[in-house]
């Protein structure tokens, strides 16, 4: 309270003390005494008291279909971590600098299966609860607008949970030959303390020693590779906001394979030792994609692409971690098309985020759709048509199932597919999410023709390159397109509860 006081007493000009009141209340007030409206501050006695109401920060960002994910009261601008990885337990330090986006009392950060140590707010320690979530009450509360340093120390065993969206595990994961960690929506709690929703995205920097012989590969850019009394540390920068989710790490030993596309962007692959050549070679085109993906979204968004293929029986999936995509093996089967869903979801996924989770599609649905493009350039426009007449035949079968999942073990339901922009919360990346959402793009394509409906999408990249956008956002840019049909159009397909029909191609054919 003595510190409290101290730095109030040095914000405020005019200022009789401030009152504070804790107790039972989830609120603090302080009183600041101000000189009231209209009368010279100088020469006047007269005042007025303000009341600032310090509050506890919401234990969720407002997600619609995960109400608990993220939290509120404060905006996180950057994350360094410095962590020790000693082939069983993680320990360390998150430093986040973050901003108060109202006067907090407490507030909340996730932190799942690990222990607290301690916890500085702006090196003055605090006191903190962890529990579902790790609560944080500062010594000194925080304005409106104030930016302190915030660092938890921490360590554990980091192991994987359940997915609040269905399907496999997510977060902290042993590989055949190492560790990774891959979180959408909801894992990066299990090896650091965050804000985990993607509306809002850091900076960051992960230091991470790991024992001697292993590699870390992260998101971002090596800046610095240093053998420690512990093992090897390596520094990772991601100089370009990043969701938690989106962060990749994968300890073991790799090949690292470096080329540069035509463009001039650094293309950095990590093989686990054990992945063989046929599998490698789906990669050898990453730089032309990457350069053809340039020319449909505008400029790739960030310093460096790569790949890192490991070997697990766990996820069976591929997730596009920032700047450094990460597969599991077994999600290859599905040849090249993955690689370049992949490395499209860097425009729209990572640079461009989604707001809320139930807007899934804008990730799925446009990397699907980014997939099919890359095979039309490849293969012609028949290719094209042949993939959306085939998944438009898969959507009219019973659904659901997902990309993620392997394709011949979707699980059947009589109710069909859910729409693409009403997603079940437990079913998140169900089939529709993916190719619904890409026979949305095909069908908005068709109809208002190649030049207009690339600039749509080479707007959409753009006008929200490194932020959040939702669906509304998308309808909106449509709307602009000047076409008085494409809006509805793009509204039915992607909340109709029956799929529309693509004329154009005849679709669904006629009984
Ligand atoms: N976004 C991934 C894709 O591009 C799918 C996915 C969702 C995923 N959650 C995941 C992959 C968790 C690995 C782990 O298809
Ligand atoms: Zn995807």
């Amino acid at each position: 309270m003595r510190s409290a006081a101290v730095v109030l007493v040095l914000l405020l000009t005019a200022c009789s003390g401030p009152a504070i009141s804790t107790g039972a209340s989830s609120t603090v007030t302080m009183e600041e005494t101000v000189a009231s409206d209209g009368a010279d501050p100088e020469d006047t006695p007269s005042t007025t008291a303000r009341v600032v109401e310090y509050t506890d920060g919401s234990s969720g960002i407002g997600d619609s279909l995960f109400p608990e994910l993220g939290n509120g009261g404060y905006d996180v601008e950057h994350y360094a971590l410095d962590l020790v990885f000693d082939g069983e337990a993680l320990s360390g330090s998150a430093e986040l600098t973050i901003t108060a986006t109202q006067p907090i009392r407490s507030f909340r950060l996730e932190l799942t299966g690990l222990n607290v140590t301690g916890v500085t707010v702006d090196g003055l320690s605090a006191s903190y609860d962890l529990a579902d979530e790790l609560t944080v009450y500062p010594s000194v509360p925080i304005d409106e607008g104030k930016t302190v340093t915030l660092d938890v120390k921490y360590h554990g065993i980091p192991r994987s949970v359940p997915n609040v969206a269905g399907r496999f595990p997510v977060g902290w994961h042993q590989s055949v030959d190492g560790w990774f960690a891959l979180s959408e929506p909801a894992g990066a709690d299990t090896w650091f303390p965050s804000n985990n929703h993607p509306l809002d995205k850091a900076t960051l920097s992960l230091r991470i020693t790991v024992p001697p012989g292993l590699e870390a590969v992260s998101s971002g850019s090596l800046l610095e590779v240093e053998a420690t009394e512990q093992g090897t540390a390596y520094l990772w920068d991601s100089n370009e906001p990043i969701a938690p989710y989106l962060i990749a790490l994968a300890i073991g030993v790799f090949d690292r394979e470096e080329s540069t596309s035509v463009g001039g962007v650094p293309i950095i692959n990590y093989f686990d030792e054990d992945v063989g050549e046929a599998e490698r070679r789906l990669f050898a085109r990453q730089g032309e994609m990457l350069d053809f993906f340039a020319g449909i979204f505008g400029p790739y968004p960030f310093d460096e692409y790569g790949a890192i293929v490991l070997e697990t029986t766990e996820v069976p999936a591929a997730l596009e971690t920032q700047t450094r995509s990460t597969f599991g093996t077994q999600i290859l089967v599905l040849g090249e098309a993955v690689v370049a869903h992949e490395l499209s979801h860097q425009w729209v996924g990572d640079s461009v985020s989604v707001a809320d989770w139930g807007d899934i599609w804008l990730n799925e649905g446009f990397a699907t759709y980014s997939d099919w493009l890359w095979l039309e350039h490849t293969q012609g426009n028949a290719a094209l048509e042949k993939a959306v007449t085939e998944a438009y035949a898969r959507l009219s079968g019973p659904g659901p199932g997902g990309f993620s999942s392997t394709q011949e073990g979707l699980a059947q339901s009589k109710e069909g597919f859910p729409p693409p922009g009403s997603p079940p919360a437990d079913d998140l990346f169900n089939l529709s999410v993916y190719q619904r959402g890409g026979l949305t793009l095909h069908a908005l394509r068709l109809h208002l023709g190649d030049e207009p409906f690339f600039g749509v999408l080479k707007d959409w990249a753009t006008e929200h390159r490194y932020g959040n956008a939702s669906t509304d956002d998308f309808l909106e840019l449509v709307e602009r397109s000047g076409d008085t049909r494409a809006r509805s159009l793009v509204e039915e397909w992607i909340f109709a509860k029956d799929l529309p029909p693509i004329d154009e191609l005849n679709l669904p054919p006629p009984e």
